[in-house]
């Protein structure tokens, strides 16, 4: 169990680069196997999640090391096309490796994912994709078992721009026969990010970023070498931190454009912003206004992954603020320990209401998962007096060395393992 102590009411100030990006380094590290070769990834993250993706590439048979942010993975040796529950519940972005195997080894044997309890997270439309490809697929219980002899390449419509789905087919469709193309595909950085991976190890792939992705092959390179993007989530967690508590910080090697609907509401809730292309300087006096009405939506909507801790820096903010998550079902479930806080917050259904609250005061919470952690530390560092966040490992699977980088910007805040 980790303690996080926080001493709120000080202003943040000064400056900090920010962390490289989990949700880009997942599905990066689970690509690496779709053919043998050596791969140096950059800027990696050091957090549970890698972590625990790094073990599964090991139990694959490859070898895979991280030294700082950098990571190193040879995935000739790889001699297994089966993962254990107890690595794929570790956490969510296991699933990508359905593709990954699939792609190298014509067969994946593995279990639903783990991940945040956030509602049903269902994964027929990976399935259904992978099936359209000409994979044959039994699912038993939570086991899943996918094989398909060569798969070929297929049009695939998807209802609903899935982050997870998307990843999914566009590696499976680097080995497959003729071309794939995928219409409705996921939008995020990420996507683009791992679109510049796949073309390092020398697969064609094209469309990232936009609604259509289209991939016909892979011709191996010697080695694949990719430096991971800087993570949109923290770099708006830290903005959120600084708005909530007041005062002045400089995000640096950011890209302001991937996480722009949260500044805008930031400064829709007063909070001056200074963008450049790679880096944003945020000003604020603690006194903020709620915004309004706000949905989270795919990208470049305003992501799900953010609105907890857009809450959070909402909670003293005068007026009205009305949040409606149209991702996952079950996204608020940090507002009860919210609430003990002293904040104002009604929930029906999927809608939220939060009226600002003169003040916050610290007491004692728990982590009830990974964003929803965060949002509890943004909420500390803008409450009086002492709050302590009971935490089974949530926010550290996510937020590398958090404690310390808000330190460095002036918050009294430490982490007890
Ligand atoms: C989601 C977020 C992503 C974020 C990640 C981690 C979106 C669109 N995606 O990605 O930005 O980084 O969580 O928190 O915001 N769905 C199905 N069937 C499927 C797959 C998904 O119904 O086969 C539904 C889910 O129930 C959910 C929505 O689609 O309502 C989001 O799915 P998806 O983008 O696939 O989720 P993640 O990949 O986890």
């Amino acid at each position: 169990m980790e303690l996080w102590h926080i001493r709120g009411g000080r202003k943040l100030d000064g400056a900090c680069f920010v962390q490289g990006s989990k949700n880009a380094s997942l599905p990066i590290i689970a690509a690496s196997i779709i053919c043998p070769m050596r791969s140096e990834l950059m800027n990696v993250p050091q957090l549970r999640d890698v972590d625990a993706a790094l073990r599964i590439l090991r139990h694959l048979g490859c070898s895979a090391e991280q030294g700082g942010g950098d990571v190193y993975i040879d995935s000739s040796g790889l001699s297994g096309s089966a993962i254990p529950h107890s690595l794929m519940e570790e956490m969510r972005s296991s699933v990508i490796f359905m593709g990954a195997l699939i792609a190298r080894c014509g067969e994946a044997r593995l279990s639903l994912p783990g991940g945040c309890q956030l509602g049903k997270r269902p994964i027929d439309l990976h399935l259904s994709a992978l099936r359209q490809m000409g994979a044959d697929i039994e699912e038993d219980g939570g086991e899943i078992f996918c094989r398909a002899s060569k798969l070929r390449g297929a049009e695939i419509l998807l209802p609903f721009p899935s982050v997870g789905a998307t990843e999914n087919i566009m590696l499976a469709a680097c080995t497959a026969k003729g071309e794939t193309v995928i219409r409705g595909a996921a939008r995020e950085p990420e996507i683009v990010a791992l679109q510049g991976y796949l073309r390092s190890m020398g697969a064609q792939v094209q469309g990232a970023g936009s609604g259509t992705v289209v991939i016909s092959g892979l011709r191996p390179e010697k080695q694949a070498v990719c430096r991971i993007i800087p993570d949109r989530i923290v770099a708006a967690t830290i903005a959120c931190a600084a708005a909530a508590a007041g005062g002045q910080v400089e995000l640096r090697g950011v890209d302001p454009e991937q996480f722009s609907t949260v500044l805008h509401f930031l400064n829709q809730a007063g909070c001056d912003i200074i963008s450049t292309n790679r880096s944003v300087r945020l000003f604020s006096d603690g006194k903020l206004q709620g915004v309004g009405e706000l949905s989270t939506a795919p990208y470049p909507g305003f992501p799900t992954d953010a609105q907890p801790v857009l809450m959070a820096a909402l909670l003293k903010a005068q007026g009205r603020t009305v949040i409606t998550e149209t991702i996952f079902e079950n996204r608020y479930r940090q507002v009860p320990e919210l609430r003990r806080l002293g904040a104002d917050i009604s929930v029906s259904g999927r809608v939220a209401e939060i009226w600002g609250v003169e003040c916050l005061h610290g007491t004692a919470l728990t982590a009830t998962d990974l964003r929803g952690g965060a949002a509890m530390i943004v909420a500390g560092l803008a409450s009086q007096g002492e709050t302590v966040i009971c935490d089974d490992g949530h926010v550290t699977r996510g937020y590398e060395r958090f404690d310390m980088r808000l330190r460095s910007l002036g918050a009294d805040i430490y982490l007890e393992y």
